[in-house]
Order: C-alpha cells, then structure tokens, then sequence
C-alpha cells in the first residue's frame, strides 16, 4: 500500500478526518440569481457550519422602512432604522423586530427596496458590524456582495459565484422563493440588471471579486457540479487548517 511508505508525520495528515481543525469563516459572494444561498446553505449544512444570507438583512431593513413609512432618500431615518431594528436570524426565517417576513422580502418590490438601502453607506456600516458580530467565532458560511472585500477581509476562504446575466435571470424567474413563473423571463431580466448594475456601481463597497477570491462561473453548469466544486475548494482549506 503506498500510503504505509509516506513518512509518519504525512501519513497522519493525510488521514486526519477532514471534519477536524478549527472553524473557519467560508464568504461566498457574486450577483443576484448566481445560487449563492443554494450553494452556501448546502455547505453550511455539510460543515454543521452557521449560514448567514446578508442579502436578507438588506431586504429585511427595506421592508421594515416601507412597513414604518420612511421614505429611502432619508438616509438618517434609514440609518436609525437598521440601528435599532431587532434581528432573529434562526434557519433560514428572517424576523425583524418580531415581524416573519421570510416571505415578504422575496418580492419584486422588496428587491428594488433592499438595492436602495444597499447603497446608503451610514446602513451598510451598521449592517456589516452586525454581520462581523454573526461570524466572528468562525464556523460561518456568510453569503452577500462584500463579505470578502469590507465585512471579513480576512475570511479563510473566499468564493465568487458568477453566471452569464442571461442564466440568473433563467434561474430566478423559476425560483419559487422569488415567486417563480409569476414575472416575465424579460422583467425578470430587466429587474436583474437594473439591480447589477446598482449593486457594481454604487460608492459604497460595490460588488467586486475580491482579488484573492476563487471565481466558479457556473453558466452552464448543474447545481451538483457547482457544489462539486465548491467542497473541492472548501476540503482544500479545511485540511491547510488542520
Ligand atoms: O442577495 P439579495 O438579492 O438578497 O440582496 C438584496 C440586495 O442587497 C441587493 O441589491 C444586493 C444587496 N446586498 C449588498 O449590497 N450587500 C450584501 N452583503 C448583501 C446584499
């Protein structure tokens, strides 16, 4: 057996569980309809890992400033807003200040009000140290726009998912979260890049690929294979750590 000839201290390496060594915090970041939260709620799964989808709190302050009347422009109202609002994150629910808008958030019109609040910075300063709060332990696959590059430049391992626009909006106009087949393959396509170019555009911490981020373009790739890949590059870190 050729693993009997590698000098004790690989042998004990190699065959080291790889479900050992310390927590890691795993950021998967990339565009609206690329399977981040497929892919990051798998994983987080696989790791007994915690799964935080930062885009619900985005979405969460949105409704909760349509609930309360304060118009988007008023980034202080807003502000003030995301500062005291109270998140239960439990799974995948989402409640804010004790409103279950686990549903209520995944609608065309939350979607264009949780672009708007993403590009008022003063909320994105209180959103990210919340979110630095959630995953500072490790033990976190965190999911959103910038959670390589602002929340945890540090993360162990970085991961950017892409996809042709022409895919994500395929996927998300059959997305029953998002309350597939209702919308247009073309509204959805419109919506997916009026909010794109939002989100890459916008002074505070636009979406990029973090320089030392790993890209998976998954255009044209199945969701088996995707994740194939991603544990390839999770199971690699993982035994670096260990
Ligand atoms: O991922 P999502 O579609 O639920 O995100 C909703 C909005 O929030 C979208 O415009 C991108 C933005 N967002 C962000 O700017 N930063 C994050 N970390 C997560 C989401």
């Amino acid at each position: 057996m050729a693993a009997c000839r590698l000098p004790p201290s690989r042998a004990r390496i190699q065959y080291r569980p790889v479900n050992e060594g310390k927590p890691l915090i795993i950021a998967i970041d990339g565009p609206s309809g690329v399977g981040k939260g497929t892919v990051a709620r798998a994983v987080a799964r696989e790791l007994g890992y915690r799964h935080v989808d930062t885009g619900a709190m985005y979405r969460a302050v949105g409704w909760l400033a349509l609930h309360e009347g304060v118009p988007f422009e008023d980034e202080a109202a807003v502000t003030a807003l995301a500062d005291r609002a109270r998140f239960d994150l439990e799974g995948d629910r989402v409640v804010i200040d004790g409103h279950d808008v686990t549903q209520a958030i995944r609608t065309p019109e939350i979607d264009r009000a949780a672009t708007m609040v993403a590009r008022l910075s003063r909320v994105r300063e209180r959103l990210v140290a919340r979110q630095r709060e959630l995953g500072a332990g490790g033990g976190v696959v965190m999911e959103g726009r910038d959670i390589g590059t602002v929340v945890f430049p540090d993360a162990d391992l970085k991961i950017f998912l892409d996809a042709s626009p022409e895919e994500r909006a395929r996927r998300r106009a059959s997305d029953p979260a998002h309350g597939g087949g209702a919308a247009s393959l073309a509204a959805v396509a419109r919506q997916l890049e009026a909010r794109d170019t939002s989100d890459r555009t916008r002074a505070a911490s636009p979406l990029v690929r973090a320089h030392d981020a790993a890209l998976v373009d998954t255009t044209g790739v199945p969701i088996e294979e995707v994740l194939r890949r991603v544990r390839a590059l999770v199971d690699q870190r993982r035994l670096r750590s260990l």
